[in-house]
């Protein structure tokens, strides 16, 4: 069955000469299945007629954002909740900017601003309008935003007689991008059918292993890829508790965030919070050793050499998978070498039943890999019912990215394992 079968769409249409080809996209969306109400912006009615629009979706064409008669039918605020997706094609960079700022002063951006459906983006003006500082701000802004997604502009030749980047997307690759997007949408969907009501505990970060009131131990761990992964679990549906090293971050929105400083702080938080917990990921950078005693004052460099005995730390994860057999573990292994050795040695001497490899250090152009980057790449060893190790690679991208896939190969080897209670 096609993905667009029986899906509300609000086609908007802003006032720019590709206006036309949103007749034809409105035709593809039609004919895929999908359900369309048409809203467009006054100055769009100068490209188009709406009785074009009307014909082909079989349903009232919306502007006017004060039309008594329309908005006794379905009102904006209706409108805007009957949307499973907002495409605008074209968008001009008026609306653009408008969206940007939330602006609600017509209908199509009023909508905007009361929907929470996902918007599609299809720019289209003149490339030097495109370029323009304002608009360029515009859609830095959109970065940020999870909700709002650009197609395009294409580059080529303009309406003005121009050449650059401002074209409208052809309407066929604009149907393929909201296609990915809604296989996106369900997928999110499923996943959160089955985090529903899953507890999981992460922890992240480095540890601090004070030698005296002012110097310690630690690792150059940045806490990004466990708070990214705990911010895709609750996006993806789950309840999450983060036990974290210190680290620059914030606190991803809607998890519990528990700050230590010490592996032994860890350790304590992380079996108070164990109660309940049906996955727990552990992301952080552990510090192997610590000092065996921390000295009160700060040590004077009076001698020509020092020592400083340490003891070895208690293994947080191991400790955990020894103490409840029932819980889903998943390590992290972080290795300069023999990457893939390890972390399968850590897989089974930790008794785990995920284990993600990334590699640290500095790649061959000196960008640090692993800790500290941005982007990061990982190798998943799962110990499937059966005994047997699957490997699977999740390929270099953002550390976000990077989460929400781990999430989606954590939750299929959940349900997979023994471990699931459903
Ligand atoms: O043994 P190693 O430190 O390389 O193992 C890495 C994995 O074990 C990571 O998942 C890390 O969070 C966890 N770990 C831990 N407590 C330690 C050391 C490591 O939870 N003391």
């Amino acid at each position: 069955m096609s993905l667009f079968q029986d899906k509300k769409i609000i086609l908007g249409v802003c006032g720019g000469v590709a206006a036309y080809k949103s007749v034809e996209l409105l035709r593809l969306l039609i004919k895929a299945g999908a359900q369309v109400q048409v809203v467009m912006t006054p100055s769009a009615e100068q490209f188009v007629a709406p009785m074009t629009f009307q014909a082909l979706s079989g349903n009232p064409v919306r502007s006017d954002l004060f039309d008594k008669a329309a908005e006794a039918g379905m009102g904006h605020i209706e409108l805007a909740r009957w949307a499973d997706l907002i495409l605008i094609a074209p968008v001009t960079a008026n609306t653009i900017a408008k969206i940007s700022r939330g602006i609600a002063d017509n209908l199509l951006t009023t909508v905007c601003l009361a929907s929470a459906a996902p918007l599609i983006l299809a720019p289209a003006m003149n490339q030097q309008m495109w370029r323009s500082e304002a608009n360029q701000d515009n859609i830095q802004r959109f970065k940020s935003r999870t909700s709002i997604h650009l197609i395009g502009p294409a580059m080529g030749e303009q309406a003005c007689g121009d050449n650059g980047p401002g074209r409208m997307e052809e309407p066929e690759p604009i149907m393929r991008f909201c296609e990915q997007l809604l296989q996106q949408l369900q997928e999110q969907q499923s996943l959160s059918e089955q985090l529903k009501g899953k507890k999981l505990l992460i922890t992240a970060g480095p540890t601090i292993e004070d030698i005296d009131p002012v110097r310690y131990i630690s690792n150059r761990s940045s806490g990004k890829m466990g708070y990214a992964i705990a911010q895709a679990a609750y996006e993806a549906g789950a309840e999450v508790s983060l036990i974290s090293g210190p680290v620059v971050l914030d606190a991803p929105e809607g998890v519990d965030c528990y700050k230590i400083r010490s592996a032994l702080q860890m350790h304590k938080r992380v079996f108070e919070q164990l109660d309940n917990v049906d996955i727990f990921i552990a992301t952080a950078a552990v510090a192997d050793y610590r000092p065996v005693a921390t000295k009160a004052q700060k040590i004077k460099k009076t001698q020509d050499s020092m020592t400083i005995e340490l003891v070895k730390n208690p293994d947080i994860l191991a400790d955990v998978s020894a103490h409840n057999k029932k819980l889903f573990t998943v390590g992290f292994a972080a290795e300069t070498t023999e990457l893939e050795k390890y972390a399968q040695d850590k897989l089974d001497s930790k008794n785990l039943d995920m284990i993600a490899a990334n590699r640290v250090g500095r790649d061959s152009n000196g960008q640090s890999m692993g800790f500290n980057s941005d982007t990061n790449e990982l190798i998943l060893f799962s110990k499937q019912q059966s005994g047997e190790i699957t490997r699977t690679v999740l390929p270099k991208t953002t550390k976000q990215q990077l989460a929400r896939e781990l999430i989606k190969e954590i939750v299929v080897q959940y349900k997979n394992s023994h471990k699931n209670k459903d």
